[in-house]
């Protein structure tokens, strides 16, 4: 057995040896070299090896969901000798990662390198802002940048796959997940998949310090019922087309080399078990040739959800609708070698998802060195370098949006003034981490109580005011919120009484969102609002900066505090960059990726919605869509963040106002710094379909620009429309661009009014 593992080897080395000595290969030529090694690996193995392949476990440690299934370690190292683990995830650093590598590669008979996966979702150890709030700066370049930091600090301890970027649209503020994505729309959800995928894997995937990348949810994951995790998921065509799949796809272009599915159904059908979404949609007319891997164990909960009756059942209909790698569920590896040798699955199902497995490592390098991640002395060098730390304050700082700013309260002054901070969050190190950093370690990230001590001009005094949080929060514990202590109010409120003006740190732990956080109720948790309240009875100079992972909804601040920062959860240089922002030594451009709610009665609430029959009281009567309750606008629109200086729009143009379908279209705007900062603007581009075959909604974004301005000066700003930005995806799945008026909006928010028209002609 060992001889014959040997001379494969031995083999694989003398192809690999032959084709590099040919010559320095092409693109093409170095493809058709990995087809070809895929070809003769694949044909030596057997079919529990190829199962192997499609089998992954989780780690020894690190915990993601519910309990794993008799999954002792030592099962898993037997499992690793055989050939039966094409992947582990959650196993992390440079020496954990060789011992398990070292098993796969010198023990089991083929010697095949295992794939290692983790969720490296905002940052390893040194972490960017969570990325919603990355999504708020709209700054692509920074956002490619951020997950280049994370790919190199997560390669440099072992991992060569990151389960991100997370592309899941979704309206639902009450959805805890929707911290890790770009938000609600499928425009900028695109743009900043795109950025992801090519900050994670770079130009060449074989470099040691980039990794795999992997687009999840697939898909429709964001839509949950209700916002409840888990939860069934009945969207129509347009919505999946239009909405849902377009950021997927736009990762697959980008070269993404795994998709994710995810746990909910869709109209019927759990997504691991939909060939439609993975080999018809994705597989096919796609031509994605990466593979795709089942949520943790969602293969397995087919059955709970009423699809498959038994494991057996389950195994065939995933390996049959394209899940090419069962994650911690054990159901491959039990029940798919039977089912070949039944004739139930035919082993051509295999060989596709196990070429899948192979092109993947392979073009990692892993076949090369197995060993090029594990190196601890490069683990040492680049985990938590200045030049990490220097790039996620860049990152921070650009997420922060700037939602209200009366009297310019904001920036603070930097002398002779008395300055209160008050809450728990502003002296925490470990909630502004956010959720997802299961490399990280608590206590780790700046507080902004130090990052405001930098500033040495004012006097600044702190008082904790309320707990947030009874005791401590954890990834994998349910956080409890204090809704009853306002025994610290006291202080709080006489330390307001003396300043000159009070920053109130208030919102989420880091742990109230994230996987299976949803929540009912978005305002303030616990007795935050109540303190707000009494601090403002004392002083209402009052800066709110706000720590959430979600759309919070915050009436009553909006109506009675002066300035209003949206701070979220920033990693681990929170402190720094907020009170950078404070200070004025940062001018705030964020603008919110997701639409802001009144009341929690409003979601999900989005900009681009259909405009009904009704969408008006045109009339004064009540017959209109509305709710009788609330005003029918957002407190905050999507798009929407304001800066210390103001800009200006003007003389929005177009080339022409009537063009033939496939004509491009030009746009062009002027913006002005018309206030007494430089600073930077999001100019956006928006579109109205007035009619069509199918009903278009009201707003589209269809461009975005981030463009620096020194005060007073004018720049103009150009934007083309065409095919690809002018038609949308028909009930039957297929993209059309169809004749009709068109409306055209620019400006710094969804709710912009600055328009024009034109109309397409066929
Ligand atoms: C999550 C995935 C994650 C996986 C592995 C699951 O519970 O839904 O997003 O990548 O665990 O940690």
């Amino acid at each position: 057995m060992n001889i014959l593992r040997h001379y494969i080897i031995l083999a694989l080395t003398l192809i690999v040896l032959t084709n590099c000595k040919a010559q320095k290969p092409t693109k093409m030529s170095k493809k058709n070299t990995i087809e070809q090694k895929i070809n003769t690996l694949l044909s030596q193995m057997t079919i529990e090896e190829k199962v192997g392949q499609m089998n992954q476990y989780n780690g020894f440690w690190d915990v993601t969901g519910p309990a794993p299934e008799g999954g002792s370690a030592e099962k898993k190292h037997e499992h690793l000798r055989k050939g039966w683990v094409g992947s582990m995830l959650s196993v992390r650093g440079a020496k954990e990662v060789r011992a398990v590598q070292k098993i796969a590669v010198e023990e089991s008979r083929l010697g095949i390198p295992l794939i290692i996966g983790f969720d490296v979702i905002h940052g390893y150890k040194t972490l960017s802002p969570i990325p919603l709030a990355e999504a708020a700066s709209w700054d692509l370049e920074a956002i490619k940048n951020s997950a280049h930091i994370a790919a190199t600090e997560a390669s440099a301890s072992g991992i060569n796959w990151t389960f991100g970027p997370m592309v899941d649209i979704s309206r639902d503020a009450r959805w805890g997940r929707v911290m890790e994505g770009a938000g609600e729309d499928p425009f900028l959800g695109s743009k900043v998949a795109a950025a992801r995928v090519k900050g994670f894997q770079g130009d060449d995937l074989s470099a040691t310090n980039t990794i795999a990348a992997c687009a999840k949810h697939f898909a429709a994951y964001g839509f949950s019922e209700s916002g409840k995790e888990y939860n069934t998921v009945d969207i129509g065509t347009s919505t999946l087309h239009n909405m849902v799949l377009p950021p997927f796809k736009s990762a697959v272009d980008a070269g993404v080399r795994t998709l994710m599915n995810s746990f909910n159904e869709i109209n019927g059908v759990p997504v691991t078990g939909s060939s439609y979404l993975q080999r018809d949609i994705l597989k096919d007319e796609w031509k994605f040739d990466g593979y795709v891997v089942s949520d943790w164990a969602s293969i397995n909960e087919m059955i709970n959800w009423g699809h498959a009756k038994d494991k057996r059942e389950a195994a065939k209909i995933a390996a049959i609708a394209g899940s090419d790698m069962d994650m911690e569920g054990n159901v491959y590896i039990e029940e798919l070698t039977q089912l070949v040798k039944d004739g139930v699955v035919n082993e051509s199902i295999l060989d596709d998802a196990v070429r899948r497995i192979l092109r993947v490592k392979f073009e990692l390098g892993l076949f090369d060195n197995p060993y090029k991640y594990c190196d601890e002395t490069l683990e040492r060098e680049t985990i938590g370098s200045q030049k990490n730390h220097d790039a996620v304050l860049d990152m921070a700082k650009k997420s922060i949006v700037l939602l209200k700013n009366e009297n310019n309260l904001l920036p603070l002054k930097k002398e002779g003034k008395t300055i209160a901070l008050i809450g728990a969050l502003a002296n925490d190190k470990t909630s502004p981490l956010g959720s997802w950093r299961i490399a990280s370690d608590d206590e780790t990230a700046v507080s902004v109580l130090e990052g405001m001590q930098a500033y040495k001009g004012n006097i600044l005094t702190y008082a904790k005011g309320a707990d947030v949080t009874i005791g401590k929060a954890e990834f994998i514990q349910e956080v409890k919120i204090n809704t009853t202590d306002k025994s610290d109010f006291e202080e709080a409120i006489n330390t307001a009484k003396q300043a000159d003006v009070v920053v109130m740190v208030l919102g989420e732990h880091g742990f109230q969102t994230g996987e299976a956080r949803s929540r009912t109720n978005l305002q303030l948790p616990g007795v935050q609002q109540d303190l707000l309240e009494e601090v403002y009875k004392v002083n209402k100079n009052i800066v709110l900066v706000l720590n959430n992972g979600r759309p919070l909804a915050i009436t009553w601040a909006d109506e009675n505090i002066p300035a209003i920062v949206e701070a979220w959860q920033l990693g681990t240089e929170t402190g720094n960059a907020v009170a950078q922002v404070l200070y004025g030594d940062y001018n705030p451009s964020g603008k919110l990726p997701m639409t802001f709610p009144r009341n929690v009665g409003q979601v999900p609430i989005y900009y681009n919605y259909k405009n009904t029959g009704r969408p008006t009281d045109k009339d004064g009567n009540v017959f209109w869509s509305h709710y009788s309750d609330v005003e029918n606008t957002p407190l905050y629109p999507f798009g929407y963040g304001l800066s210390y200086t103001t800009f200006k729009y003007s003389d929005l143009k177009l080339n022409t106002t009537s063009a033939v379908i496939g004509e491009d279209i030009s746009v062009s705007v002027n913006v002005t710094n018309t206030g007494n900062f430089n600073g930077k603007e999001v100019v956006q581009l928006y579109i109205r379909d007035l009619f069509g075959s199918v009903t278009r909604p009201v707003k589209e974004l269809k461009g975005f620009e981030l463009v620096e301005l020194k005060k007073g000066e004018t720049k103009t700003v150009a934007f083309t429309l065409n095919k690809e930005t002018l038609g949308f995806y028909n009930n039957d799945g297929k993209y059309i661009v169809e004749a009709g008026d068109f409306k055209v909006f620019v400006g710094g928010s969804s709710n912009t009014s600055l328009e024009t028209t034109f109309e397409l002609t066929k």
